[in-house]
């Protein structure tokens, strides 16, 4: 499974290539708010980082908008994916874009009927946004399993990116599922090589190799 970092903040996406967690970068609106800068300033340097897929999305509602602000985002470099809304305009942006050879990532995904209609439209990725379905008390991995189900059954070759996860406990159901990708912020990450046992085990290794002689 690939990772995914789900940030724009660069000493995270820093971090975690350091650790060789990081195939791709996803960011959205709310993540380049937080940084504080300029959201081209921050584009540009993810995208000179990042060799692999970096999502960047589009504010327009009208598939007209969208498709000219993707036309400009993707000057930011070869490996820009344009996330676009999961609705009816974005769609037709998707078609769009497929046809221009504008690669997508559908956003905002919450069943596996719109991720159908997604891949259908010519999306390269679609995300589903688990732990905002779990937020309300749905099952935002059951979402997860019934898009693996829909594109394996008609061999839809779109990738899905587990979004909006929030602890290891959605990237182990993740992989063990075979969803495409996760993306996964920072702190989740992190806590993903950590084990109590891992913990204790090496203070007591440590502390017999003192005695060694
Ligand atoms: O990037 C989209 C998604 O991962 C957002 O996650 O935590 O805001 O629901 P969250």
């Amino acid at each position: 499974m690939k990772f995914f970092i789900d940030t724009a903040n660069i000493d995270e996406i820093k971090k975690g290539m350091d650790f060789g967690m990081v195939d791709g970068v996803t960011t959205n609106p709310s993540l380049m708010a937080r940084e504080g800068r300029n959201w081209r300033d921050v584009a540009s340097d993810i995208c000179q980082l990042v060799q692999g897929p970096v999502s960047l999305e589009v504010i327009g509602t009208t598939a007209e908008d969208m498709v000219n602000e993707a036309v400009e985002l993707v000057k930011f470099g070869p490996n820009v994916v344009i996330k676009i809304p999961m609705t009816m305009p974005g769609l037709e942006a998707v078609k769009t874009l497929a046809n221009m050879q504008i690669e997508t990532n559908v956003t905002l995904v919450f069943s596996p009927l719109q991720a159908l209609l997604a891949a259908k439209a010519g999306a390269a990725y679609v995300s589903p946004f688990v732990g905002r379905l779990d937020d309300i008390g749905q099952n935002g991995m059951d979402v997860v399993a019934g898009i693996i189900d829909i594109y394996d059954n008609y061999a839809l070759d779109t990738e899905i990116i587990v979004a909006s996860v929030r602890h290891p406990g959605h990237v182990l159901e993740s992989a063990m599922m075979g969803a495409d990708i996760a993306t996964i912020p920072f702190k989740v990450i992190e806590k993903l090589s950590r084990h109590p046992l891992t913990d204790t085990g090496l203070e007591a290794f440590l502390a017999d190799w003192k005695t060694v002689k």
